[in-house]
This record gives C-alpha cells, sequence and structure tokens, in this order.
C-alpha cells in the first residue's frame, strides 16, 4: 500500500483533471443514434492531445481505450458499432497515465429521454460514490467504505454488485488495497493521509449476480436488469477525502458537495 506525498497527488491530481475533462465532453457527445466506438475514438484522441496515454488499451489485452456499458452491462463494455438509442443508459469508463501516473473515473449518461426509476438508479450509484467517499478518514478502516456503499444502495431498494472492486491507485492502475462494495464495517487496512483510492460503486435494479459476455470482458447483470457505474479518485489528506477526478466546475455543482464540507 503506498502513501503519496503531496508532490505525488498534484500529479495524480493532473492525470485525474485530464480524466475528468474527457468524460465531460464525452457527455455532451451523448445523443441518440452515436456508436459508442465514435466515443472511443474521442476519448483516445483527447488523451493524446492532452500528452496522456489511455490507461486501458492494451490491459490485460483489453482492446480499446474507453469502457462503454449499456443498460444491463455493468462495466467493461467494449465500443463497437453499436447506436445509442433513446431511453438507454450508458457508463463511461476512462483512465489515463500522465507524467507517471494513473487517473481513473467512471459516470454514467442517460441518453435522450430515460424511465424515472432509470433516472433514479444513476442518481443513487452517484449518491453512493458519496457515503463510501464521506469514511474516507485517517483512522477509519477500508471496511468501512464498504459497509456504507452497500447499505446506501440497499435502503434505496436496489443491488450493489459483488464481483468487482475499487482499488489504490496511482503509480499502477490497480494497486492495493482492494475496496470491496460490500460487506461488514470495521475490517481491512486503516486508511490513512496520502492514501489514493479509486471508489467504484457498480449497482443493479435487480439482483447483484453477474455474467461474463463471449468477448471475456462485458459483464453484464444476470437478471439482464439496469446497472449504472459511477467512479471517482480519491486522495485521502488530514482533512478529509479530495476527489481528484472532478474538475472545479463540477465540484461546484455537485449536489452533494454543496451540502457536505469535503477538503
Ligand atoms: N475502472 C475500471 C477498473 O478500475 C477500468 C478497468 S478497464 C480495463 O477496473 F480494461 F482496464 F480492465
Ligand atoms: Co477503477
Amino acid at each position: 500500500m503506498i502513501i503519496y506525498c503531496e508532490e505525488e497527488i498534484s500529479t495524480i491530481r493532473k492525470s485525474n483533471q485530464i480524466v475528468a475533462k474527457i468524460l465531460a465532453e464525452l457527455g455532451k457527445m451523448i445523443t441518440p443514434g452515436v456508436q459508442t466506438k465514435k466515443l472511443d475514438e474521442y476519448a483516445e484522441l483527447r488523451a493524446k492531445e492532452m500528452n496522456a496515454i489511455p490507461a486501458f488499451k492494451g490491459y490485460r489485452g483489453y482492446p480499446a481505450s474507453l469502457c462503454t456499458s449499456i443498460n444491463e452491462e455493468i462495466v467493461h463494455g467494449i465500443p463497437s458499432s453499436r447506436c445509442l438509442r433513446d431511453g438507454d443508459i450508458i457508463s463511461l469508463d476512462f483512465g489515463v497515465l500522465y507524467e507517471g501516473y494513473y487517473g481513473d473515473a467512471a459516470v454514467t449518461y442517460p441518453v435522450g429521454e430515460i424511465t424515472p426509476k432509470a433516472k433514479k438508479l444513476i442518481t443513487v450509484a452517484e449518491e453512493t460514490f458519496y457515503k463510501g467517499m464521506e469514511q474516507m478518514k485517517p483512522g477509519k478502516r477500508i471496511s468501512d467504505i464498504s459497509f456504507a456503499i452497500q447499505s446506501h444502495v440497499e435502503s434505496q431498494g436496489f443491488s450493489v454488485i459483488r464481483a468487482f472492486v475499487g482499488h489504490g491507485i496511482g503509480l499502477s492502475l490497480h494497486e492495493e488495497p482492494q475496496v470491496p462494495n460490500f460487506g461488514p464495517p470495521g475490517r481491512g487496512p486503516k486508511l490513512k493521509s496520502g492514501m489514493v483510492l479509486a471508489i467504484e460503486p457498480m449497482i443493479a435494479m435487480g439482483d447483484w449476480n453477474v455474467e461474463i459476455l463471449d468477448d471475456n470482458w462485458t459483464a453484464i447483470t444476470r437478471d439482464r436488469s439496469l446497472s449504472s457505474h459511477y467512479e471517482h479518485t480519491v486522495a485521502i489528506t488530514q482533512k478529509g477525502p479530495e476527489i481528484l477526478s472532478l474538475s472545479d466546475e463540477e465540484k461546484k455543482n455537485a449536489p452533494y458537495l454543496k451540502e457536505n464540507q469535503f477538503a
């Protein structure tokens, strides 16, 4: 488990700000008729323009720069010639390597007009991230984050996917510790100032069982219910958590951050 110094965190912040910018730009492109491979091409191009390397392409053989997971797809959806349709929801997961440090974040966007229940799913995934993040104070333990995430999702009538975890990040895309999205509180390593974690709840309308498609990447809900993913890279500071992968503009507008004081 790596404790990063302030200089390193400032580079991890730069890397994550590139991710934040590209995810926001992709959000403006989300509309019925767009092919997911166009989103992937755009993300790769913009990363290169900002002197960053897409982090996922080639990672364990993953074939694209962006993950595009539609509807019942949970994570690791591979961009293709498939077109977005009115009423879909799409999770975009993107990461880059910049000046030796990684950034990683994910967001779920609506395509055109979606049902109120789908809207709620997206909102709850985002709220759930913040519930987990609230636990990121020196002295708490990893599974305090896990417990807060599971409790919130289930209190809202949804289920939390158990097959994937959040993770340490910085010099590598995935480093120790793993951050499960469910489980009892008070377990696992103690949180310390200087730790950097990607917190990434994945939630579903139905149950939490998953299946992997024949492409060996795309994870879907076994019951084919809708799924939403929301992820940020967060640094633990003496003052509490700092989200590295949100732009200042987004921080101003995030409903949860308006009501609560964080670093
Ligand atoms: N945010 C995801 C993760 O942390 C993205 C990984 S996609 C992969 O696992 F292709 F790189 F595996
Ligand atoms: Co991640």
